[in-house]
């Protein structure tokens, strides 16, 4: 288990105040000037070598990402990092709670990063219904702001930035980093083709590096204790601590820092009191996020938490939202009621997802009641992958798997359900 001592997030659950006073006892805003002042390239450099992967979903590189924006900016052209505080993915609620407990975290990481990337400004896009969340990050920043940490010559350093939060009106396509650079323009929140790609072509058109809140969040504890100590959690490319959300069928739903690769079993049983009923009575699990194809228990029972080990048993870590299913769940009806999500919060644009989102939907309403030919689980896969990889953005992908993986894994289940469908209506045609 993870150490205290090696902890983040001191104040997940609130326990403590979220002001400025209390985050200062903590450990934060402590020693910012003199980060800062190692400079840009170390700043990055550090950051690679921590290993930290994004934890907003895709797990890209962090460190990497933020050496992609310009090293010199104008004042026509500036930079901005955006920070997502959209967190729509069902299942996912850790940044909920790391801005309304640790606010500070979240904004050190700002001037922090915005500093690395020569940005003139971070955007805060939060979920709208996130209401005080956001007054929470308001008063946070004015804080920052009175003592001289944000605004003209932050902490000091000669430096000017600001941080500026946004409400978004809560549509889930608006997380999808160029869709929340429309939004934020005021723009219509549609997902755009890339490349260009934000850091080249982001915000206003300038060069932009959207990062979900808890990857911007962790950076100046890294900073302070150093890239070996983060890269030393964990193992290797999946390094450091994560946020898990714990939800459904446990006995204690939680969100629980944890190293990352702890294996999931012992994630459930420590953190959250165990699956109802015990581990037997465990059917399946969704380890990240509705958007990443389930695992049955025989799976479950020894799988790593991280992003290689999930992605090696064909699922992922995802935002680490870990919904679990016990033998109670009609899991084809849970998948069929994911594809409506998808369907419904589509954008549109793309005809395989407009089209396909609904069509799979459809054939799920009819499969969880079994009035479906056997042939149509291999159409509905087929369609799957004609959806998969040809859309422009991952929402195709997201709607996608989730049947991909209940075809993997229970596909028996629905054959059943067919076979069943078709000898009630034999009965009732003979009687
Ligand atoms: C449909 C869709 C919804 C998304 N929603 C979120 C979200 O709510 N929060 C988030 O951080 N990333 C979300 N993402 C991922 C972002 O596009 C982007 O990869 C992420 O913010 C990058 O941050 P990171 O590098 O720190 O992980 C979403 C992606 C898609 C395709
Ligand atoms: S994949 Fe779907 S949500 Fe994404 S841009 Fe295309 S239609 Fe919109």
């Amino acid at each position: 288990m993870l150490s205290d001592q090696d902890r983040i997030f001191t104040n997940l659950y609130g326990i403590e105040s979220w002001s400025l006073d209390a985050a200062r006892k903590r450990g934060d805003w402590d020693g910012t000037k003199a980060i800062l002042e190692k400079g840009r390239d170390w700043i990055i450099s550090e950051m690679k070598d921590s290993g930290l992967r994004g934890r907003g979903g895709a797990g890209f590189p962090t460190g990497l990402k933020w050496s992609f924006m310009p090293k010199e900016s104008s004042a026509d052209r500036p930079s901005y990092l955006v920070v997502n505080a959209d967190e729509g993915e069902p299942g996912t609620c850790k940044d909920r709670d790391l801005m309304r407990h640790d606010p500070h975290k979240l904004i050190e990481g700002c001037l922090i990063a915005g500093f690395a990337m020569n940005a003139v400004a971070a955007y805060i896009y939060i979920r709208g219904e996130f209401v005080q969340e956001a007054n929470v990050l308001d008063a946070a920043i004015d804080e920052a702001r009175a003592a001289g940490l944000l605004g003209k010559n932050a902490c000091g350093s000669g430096y000017d930035f600001e941080v500026y939060v946004h409400r978004g009106a809560g549509a889930y396509i608006c997380g999808e980093e160029t869709a929340l650079i429309q939004s934020l323009e005021g723009k219509k929140g549609q997902p755009r083709l890339k490349p260009p790609f934000p850091a080249n072509v982001g915000l206003y058109g300038c060069p932009t590096t959207v990062n979900n809140v808890e990857s911007i969040a962790v950076a100046p504890t890294i900073l302070r204790r150093g890239a070996k100590w983060f890269a030393s959690l964990g193992r290797p490319n999946n390094t450091g601590t994560k946020v898990f959300c714990i939800s459904g069928h446990v006995n204690n739903p939680c969100n629980v820092e944890e190293e990352m690769g702890i294996p999931l079993r012992e994630l459930i049983e420590k953190h959250a009191g165990g699956v109802r009923g015990g581990w037997d009575n465990l059917l399946a699990i969704i380890p990240g996020g509705s958007s990443v194809p389930l695992l049955p228990k025989s799976i479950c029972d020894d799988v790593l938490m991280d992003f290689d080990s999930l992605r090696n048993v064909q699922s992922g870590l995802g935002t680490a939202a870990v919904i679990v299913m016990d033998k109670s769940t009609d899991v084809v009806k849970a998948i069929a009621r994911l594809s409506e999500f998808y369907k419904h919060e589509s954008c549109g644009q793309c005809t395989p997802c407009r089209e396909g989102t609904g069509w799979m939907w459809r054939v799920m309403e009819r499969l969880v009641i079994g009035r479906a030919e056997q042939s149509e689980i291999d159409t509905l896969l087929d369609v799957t992958k004609k959806i998969e990889g040809h859309t422009i953005c991952a929402l195709g992908d997201a709607a996608a798997w989730p049947i991909q993986g209940l075809m993997r894994h229970f596909r028996p289940e629905v054959e059943r359900r067919i076979e069943e469908y078709k000898a009630a209506r034999r009965a009732t045609q003979a009687a």
